[in-house]
């Protein structure tokens, strides 16, 4: 799936602003950003749903404009609702029957299972609870073999164990080479599953890479007592040194952390410095993302 230019004004507002990326086949890319930033509409116009004002779209090599595109892309929307007086299992018939694709009524059963619908099959839609409403909605998103797979907040509804198996199904479509495009506002489940992520903010593009390029600084995080200036001016030979009383944080160089780290310790004790702690960390998608939105908007 590509995109490339995409816009969109709704009145006088515009909603997406010249958005331009890419998801290739074995790949999860997340697509985050805060509330009203734009990224539905994008998922929007990719599926034909809305039309762009300006852009290309794409789809497994097909325009975007054209039906046949769609065919090969399961989608669960943001806001789900399925015919309340059809069964779970007719439910997914009736997609497999939109999509044209021929799927076995026991591979159907084999979806329903790994969304863990498996005993409420025959069961209505309409007496199903949220979380089960938005399982089932999964379901049809993955029934008709997709080769793209797009999930608008997916576990938005969904219970612990239920964002675990959206975790395990969407590391399984990867692993069949399917391309997966997901938005969610749990950075943490992005940070596990997704090899890339674009940030949107205010319609555009804030940043985007794969989570090493967006991640990659890594730091030393230090509890330490009896600081000396000679001690302080050795961690600042290794890189920049932000303290806080006892807790003391020095940015890593790329790639050296093995050796630095215990080199850094042992002259720190031998300086006469007691070390309490020592913890490499890599600072988490979510401070990451809080930054780049915290700098766009300064
Ligand atoms: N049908 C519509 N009519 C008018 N404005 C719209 C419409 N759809 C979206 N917008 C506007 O476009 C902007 C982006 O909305 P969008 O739903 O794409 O955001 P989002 O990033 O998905 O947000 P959220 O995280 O809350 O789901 C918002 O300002 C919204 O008000
Ligand atoms: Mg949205």
């Amino acid at each position: 799936m590509w995109c490339s230019g995409l816009r969109k004004r709704y009145g006088k507002r515009t909603a997406v602003d010249g958005v331009s990326f890419s998801v290739g086949r074995g790949e999860v890319v997340g697509l985050l950003g805060p509330n009203g930033a734009g990224k539905t509409s994008v998922i929007k116009m990719l599926l034909g749903l809305v039309r762009p004002d300006d852009g290309e779209v794409l789809l497994l090599g097909r325009p975007g404009r054209d039906p046949r595109a769609r065919e090969r892309v399961g989608y669960l929307p943001e806001l789900f609702r399925y015919q309340p007086w059809l069964t779970a299992a007719e439910v997914l018939t009736l997609h497999v029957r939109l999509s044209g694709a021929r799927v076995p009524a026991a591979e159907q059963a084999d979806v329903l299972a790994r969304v863990g619908l498996a005993a409420r099959s025959g069961d209505r839609v309409g007496g199903f609870s949220k979380g089960m409403q938005q399982r089932l909605g999964l379901a049809v998103a993955l029934v008709a073999r997709p080769e793209l797979v797009v999930l608008d907040e997916p576990t938005s509804a969904l219970d612990p164990l239920g964002r675990v198996d959206v975790r395990d199904v969407v590391l399984d479509l990867r692993e069949r080479g399917v391309a997966v495009l997901l938005n969610s506002h749990l950075i943490g489940e992005v940070e596990r599953v997704c090899d890339r992520v674009v940030i949107l903010d205010r319609g555009r593009v804030a940043a985007s890479g794969t989570l090493a390029e967006l991640l990659g600084q890594r730091e030393l995080r230090l509890r330490l007592d009896g600081l000396t200036p000679a001690a302080e001016a050795r961690m600042a030979a290794v890189g920049a040194v932000t303290r806080t009383g006892r807790e003391v944080t020095v940015a890593l160089p790329a790639g050296e952390e093995d050796a630095v780290v215990p080199a850094l310790v042992a002259d720190l004790v031998g300086l006469g410095v007691r070390v309490h702690a020592v913890e490499p960390v890599r600072i988490s998608l979510e401070e990451r993302l809080l930054g780049i939105l915290r700098e766009e908007h300064a």
